[in-house]
């Protein structure tokens, strides 16, 4: 299995093209699942999830084709055509691969009236059940029980428009509830609905291909059912997770790097944050600027919540930076519980950090240094990436399956702008 080893202690100077975003791209795909044409993604990352998104959607009968792009600025281009579906069952072997896998549900249920797709399971970082998805599908007036670890739903008559409070924020029912109330019948409410860019950019797309949604980008969407979508070309979203690690690199290591293709609005939250530590941001034409001249970062709290709050998905890259900031900080993850996997990785290269709970109290260090590491989730891994960036001497990374599944090229992005990184075959 391949590491990525990184020499500590290289100022990045450059510019890092933003790729699109794994979690739009893979619930973009399920929604071709809701129709019978042609639907076009452009600007799509070359990530392992997607490749496996594309092999269950073909286990379905969806004709996917893949035309590489020139560029990474670019992206690829795909086309998925759901014309025929042969299949709508989704094993236990593919959804535990990629949870991302369960939101075909939705999708299927609309369009075909049926579908048996595997519970996620546990998942390193967290439970992260899906009864939320499954309530929203039987207020829409669908049959859902379990079998053998199997979630089977049918709806012979169709799905029914519904009012739906959803208790607490989930971007995963969000879109279950979204996609399948598109082809039912009457109006659908989702109230407390997630907010996530993703839903967003979901939302577009859905639209594109004949959805009618109001209320997109709010907590309150409302969506008139119709009897069918038609084929849609869109552009997926740039990846503000991956913007937002890479304007931490740019902290991290120093120096300046434009991101291109990055929205700041997206990641507001750390921009504020990384300004308070000493970086300059700035908006450019084409994205966004971020720099640090040699001062040290200064240590800064962080609590995670839904959008627009602190991503859970930047938590651990944020906890890297923070574990060479000048003073202590209390990072709180208040979305997952147990994502703190990346802490006892990090304390193998000098972090001083004690969890307590959902806090994790990180003590500044003038130094890390450089130790073989294990990459144990997508986002905890890339944290290790950071901190060999700072770190003195020689970092290595195991189990890079995990950032080949949400990271397009890191190596070579981050080469580009100056790093010392390489990928070594084992
Ligand atoms: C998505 C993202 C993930 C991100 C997360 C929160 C994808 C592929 N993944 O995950 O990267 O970290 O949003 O921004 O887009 N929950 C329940 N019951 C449910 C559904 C969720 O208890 O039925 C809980 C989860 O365990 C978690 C919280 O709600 O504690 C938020 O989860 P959710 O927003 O649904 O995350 P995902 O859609 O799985």
């Amino acid at each position: 299995m391949d590491r990525i080893r990184i020499r500590g202690g290289r100022r990045l100077e450059g510019e890092i093209p933003i790729s699109g975003a794994k979690n739009a791209a893979l619930k973009l795909m399920a929604a071709s699942l809701l129709t019978a044409e042609p639907l076009t993604l452009t600007h799509v990352p070359r990530l392992a999830d997607v490749r496996a998104m594309a092999e269950l959607l073909r286990s379905f009968g969806v004709g996917v084709t893949i035309s590489l792009g020139g560029s990474i600025a670019e992206g690829d281009t795909m086309t998925l055509d759901a014309g025929k579906l042969t299949s709508t069952f989704a094993s236990y072997d593919m959804v535990r691969k990629m949870r991302a896998s369960f939101q075909v549900l939705g999708p299927l249920l609309a369009r075909i009236g049926e579908a048996k797709v595997s519970l996620p399971g546990g998942c390193a970082i967290g439970a992260r059940p899906v009864e939320l998805h499954l309530d929203a599908l039987k207020a829409m007036g669908a049959d859902v029980w379990l079998e053998d670890g199997y979630v089977v739903t049918q709806a012979p008559g169709g799905l029914k428009g519904a009012h739906i409070t959803f208790p607490f924020v989930s971007v995963g029912a969000t879109e279950t509830a979204l996609t399948a109330a598109t082809l039912a019948k009457g109006t659908t409410r989702l109230s407390n609905a997630a907010r996530e860019p993703e839903v967003t950019d979901l939302c577009h797309c859905l639209t594109a291909m004949g959805a009618k949604i109001e209320g997109i980008g709010s907590g309150e969407l409302v969506i008139e059912g119709v009897p069918a979508l038609h084929g849609a070309t869109h552009r997926v979203m740039p990846d503000r997770i991956e913007a937002g690690t890479y304007a931490i690199a740019a902290v991290i290591a120093g120096g300046a790097v434009e991101l291109v293709g990055a929205v700041p609005e997206h990641i507001a939250a750390l921009l504020t944050l990384l300004e308070k530590a000493g970086a300059v941001v700035e908006e450019t034409p084409r994205g966004l600027k971020v720099a640090m001249n040699g001062a040290r970062v200064q240590a800064q709290d962080v609590i995670t919540a839904p959008y627009p709050g602190f991503p859970t998905d930047l938590q651990a890259q944020v906890m890297a930076l923070m574990t060479v900031a000048e003073g202590s900080s209390v990072v709180r993850e208040k979305i997952f519980e147990n994502r703190f996997m990346h802490v006892p990785e990090l304390a193998r290269m000098g972090a001083q950090v004690r969890i307590e709970g959902d806090t994790a109290f990180v003590k500044g260090v003038e130094r890390l240094k450089g130790a073989p590491v294990m990459a144990t989730d997508l986002r905890a891994s890339v944290s290790l990436v950071l901190a060999g960036l700072v770190a003195e001497g020689e970092t290595s990374v195991g189990r890079v399956y995990h950032l080949d599944r949400g990271f397009d090229r890191l190596e070579e992005k981050l080469s580009k702008v100056g790093a010392d990184i390489a990928r070594i075959p084992e």
